[in-house]
């Protein structure tokens, strides 16, 4: 049996405990360490998961040995900078979305973790669903004919201070790098880069978008419809139009546990793709079997994309006057 790959998470907020709960779903790998700002913080994380090691800094979690890779579950504005560090000492890297603020700097962590033959990843973690694999077979298959429209939401009702991540242009926040992404990757994944892309969006008081509507133009006449917003509650799901039917992905569509097909094949029909967890195992299995054939990128979500997406979002945030700092 090979041994397990030793995962350390660093950063103790929403997501950390959100990916540590469903971590129990995946396979090839532990949870042995964590970190945080505060070593106390550490400590009460790593007592209420069952955590054997907890740090006061990703500094310490580095020099102890006791990871194989790092979760980056930061603000935005971290990952550059705690990314590097953890290549630079030899560890792995799964980077939460987005993994920088600038596609420049995505770039150059590629670059660094290819010099360093270390595996990154941007935790895109809807590319790993079954539903999403099986969604694009079933426009593939022409279930409802050639493709004309998506539409696709994300974005709720940010109830928070100024201060915080998702408002703070310091820490990166706006709608476009926290929401908007997820409809940017189901439009790239299913349809590869625009030709055409137009917009709206409107700024908080803090200069970061608080929400925007973006059309997209194929070559292939595909029109796509991508909302996000951190200003109101949207209905966060897919609807996909074809020339003989549409397909529907109900709320919250990027956890994509069914799809409905009206379509000259299938009359209604509700086509189950649920699963134990939350889906953010997923993404975790699929980097412990990168990790155990040695790998440095994943063959499924490809540096490649990770920067097409981070192309796409610089260009809008650059028309709408939104510039976050480059990181080196
Ligand atoms: N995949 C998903 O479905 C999903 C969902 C939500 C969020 N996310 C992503 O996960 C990441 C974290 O989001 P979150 O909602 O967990 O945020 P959060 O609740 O604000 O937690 C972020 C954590 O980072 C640390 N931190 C705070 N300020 C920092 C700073 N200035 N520099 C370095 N570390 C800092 C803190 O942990 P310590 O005090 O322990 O250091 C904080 O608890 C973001 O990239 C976000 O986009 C992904």
């Amino acid at each position: 049996m090979p041994q397990p790959i030793r995962w350390g998470i660093c950063a103790t907020g929403r997501m950390a405990g959100k990916f540590v709960k469903d971590f129990v779903h995946s396979s090839g790998g532990e949870i042995t360490a964590v970190c945080s700002r505060q070593q106390e913080q550490a400590d009460s994380f790593a007592a209420e998961f069952n955590i054997p090691h907890a740090f006061g800094s990703l500094d310490d979690l580095l020099a102890s040995g006791k990871t194989d890779i790092v979760y980056l579950c930061s603000p935005h504005s971290a990952h550059y900078a705690q990314a590097m560090q953890c290549l630079s000492a030899g560890q792995h890297v799964l980077c939460e979305k987005p993994m920088t603020l600038r596609a420049a700097d995505t770039k150059r962590l590629y670059a660094h973790a290819r010099e360093r033959q270390r595996f990154i990843m941007e935790a895109m973690w809807v590319r790993f669903l079954p539903g999403i694999a099986r969604l694009k077979a079933l426009l593939e298959q022409g279930e409802i004919g050639e493709v004309r429209q998506l539409n696709v939401d994300f974005g709720f009702s940010a109830d928070v201070g100024t201060a915080h991540r998702l408002l703070n242009p310091e820490l990166g926040g706006g709608a476009m790098l926290d929401v908007g992404i997820y409809p940017m990757f189901l439009a790239y994944f299913l349809f590869g880069k625009p030709v055409d892309v137009a917009s709206l969006h409107c700024l908080t008081g803090t200069g970061v978008d608080a929400q925007s509507n973006i059309i997209m133009g194929y070559a292939n006449g595909i029109q796509a419809h991508l909302l996000s917003a951190l200003n109101c509650q949207l209905p966060n799901k897919v609807l996909i139009s074809g020339a003989t039917g549409f397909i529907e992905i109900p709320a919250l569509w990027m956890h994509c546990r069914e799809i409905r097909v009206q379509g000259h094949n299938r009359n209604g029909v509700t086509i189950p793709t649920g699963y134990d967890g939350a889906g953010w195992h997923f993404q975790v299995t699929h980097v412990n079997e990168c990790l155990a054939n040695n790998l440095i990128n994943s063959p499924v979500y490809k540096p490649a994309d990770s920067i097409a997406l981070a192309e796409m979002m610089d260009e809008l945030l650059e028309k709408w006057g939104i510039r976050y700092p480059v990181s080196s």
